[in-house]
């Protein structure tokens, strides 16, 4: 490795954009311009305001039902403030080895919660009903924290997708084994957009296979902050609004949140941005799969994809625009695309690449 570099003069313009996540994007213009609306006069506090009974009211719609949302900071609050009202003393949560919940919320669940969280072994950062039935058996053993609630997240950290028959597999195992689902749904645009792109598509794949409460995430589809938490059982709500602030996710002015999300859900612009952003991935995708050292071989379900890159081609693209390392050990990084990724920033970011990997001194 020692010495290598590659030639200064041989990278094209980097892109104007970074295909290093999804929260690296600005906010769309209709969520701006809801806030700049919202902006205009007094409001109650804490939620008792209009602006966030329009957009409780605008929840219910999108899912059919009535439904009970809550809006708080952000993504790890709105999955703690999520499993919090689902636990009881002594419960655990199943989840995967990749679930955000697991690894990168800086082990909040657990000190907040005071939960364990039972990290199953999952190479595609998927479930299945079977692990969900094996771990239930520490049910009933008074040395074990006994599981309460399993947490799904969709799409995965690793850009795979449960079908809604397969959520509903899990869903009908947890209810038939006294355990409840969570969904966390950061990217939740995304995975609409991937399975159908409709109403009935999201329906399907959350209250209808049997999610019991969804964190809807907003910061990757185009808001400002704050995310969203949604229970499709009248009971797990019922202490939600006292736990929130519990949990530190209270906003006072909370108009400026639920105006955002008012704004996200009107004509479904949450699945227009996570088709856009899917889009964007796999038209990243087709432009660079021949570079078989990539090892890109399966188009991505969402917005993300994790190729292979040794030094000095990783930190030099890095260095060019930046992006995330996602394995080290294996020399893995992750691509991800924003909503507001076009395809000349495609073309760009992919110019980039080739020029990197098709530099003369690129590898030792
Ligand atoms: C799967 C998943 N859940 C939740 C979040 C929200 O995390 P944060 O609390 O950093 O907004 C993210 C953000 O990366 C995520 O990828």
């Amino acid at each position: 490795m020692a010495g290598a570099s590659l030639s200064s003069g041989s990278m094209p313009t980097a892109p104007a954009k970074l295909f290093a996540s999804d929260n690296v994007a600005g906010a769309h213009p209709a969520v701006l311009e809801a806030m700049v609306a919202a902006n205009s006069g007094h409001a109650l506090s804490y939620g008792t305001d209009v602006h966030t009974q329009r957009a409780e009211q605008a929840f219910s719609e999108l899912f059919g039902r009535d439904v009970r949302t809550l809006f708080v900071y952000g993504g790890t609050g709105a999955n703690v403030l999520a499993l919090a009202s689902l636990l009881q003393p002594a419960e655990s949560v199943i989840c995967t080895d990749w679930a955000h919940i697991h690894v990168d919320e800086t082990g909040a669940p657990e000190k907040i919660l005071g939960a364990k969280l039972l990290d199953l072994p999952c190479s595609d950062a998927k479930l299945t009903p079977d692990q969900v039935r094996s771990a239930a058996r520490a049910r009933g053993n008074p040395h074990h924290a006994q599981p309460g609630v399993v947490s799904l997240t969709q799409p995965t950290e690793l850009g795979t997708l449960y079908s809604a028959r397969e959520v509903r597999a899990i869903c009908d195992v947890a209810h038939e084994l006294g355990l409840v689902v969570h969904m966390d749904a950061a990217r939740i645009g995304n995975a609409t957009a991937a399975l159908g792109g409709s109403r009935e598509a999201l329906r399907a794949f959350t209250v209808d296979a049997g999610v019991d409460v969804l964190s809807f995430g907003g910061t990757k589809a185009g808001i400002v902050f704050g995310e969203a938490v949604v229970w499709f059982n009248p009971q797990h709500a019922a202490r939600a609004q006292y736990l929130r602030k519990n949990v530190t996710q209270l906003h006072s002015k909370m108009r400026f949140i639920s105006a955002q999300y008012s704004a996200l859900l009107v004509n479904d612009l949450f699945i227009e941005l996570g088709a856009s952003a899917n889009a964007a991935a796999l038209t990243l995708f087709e432009a660079t799969k021949h570079h078989v050292s990539l090892g890109l071989t399966t188009p991505p379900a969402v917005n993300s994809m994790f190729p292979t890159l040794v030094d000095p081609v990783k930190t030099r693209l890095q260095e060019w625009s930046f992006f995330w390392d996602w394995d080290q050990d294996a020399h893995q990084v992750r691509w991800m695309t924003a909503w507001d990724i076009s395809a000349e920033d495609v073309t760009q970011f992919a110019s980039g690449v080739a020029a990197a990997l098709e530099s003369p001194n690129r590898s030792e």
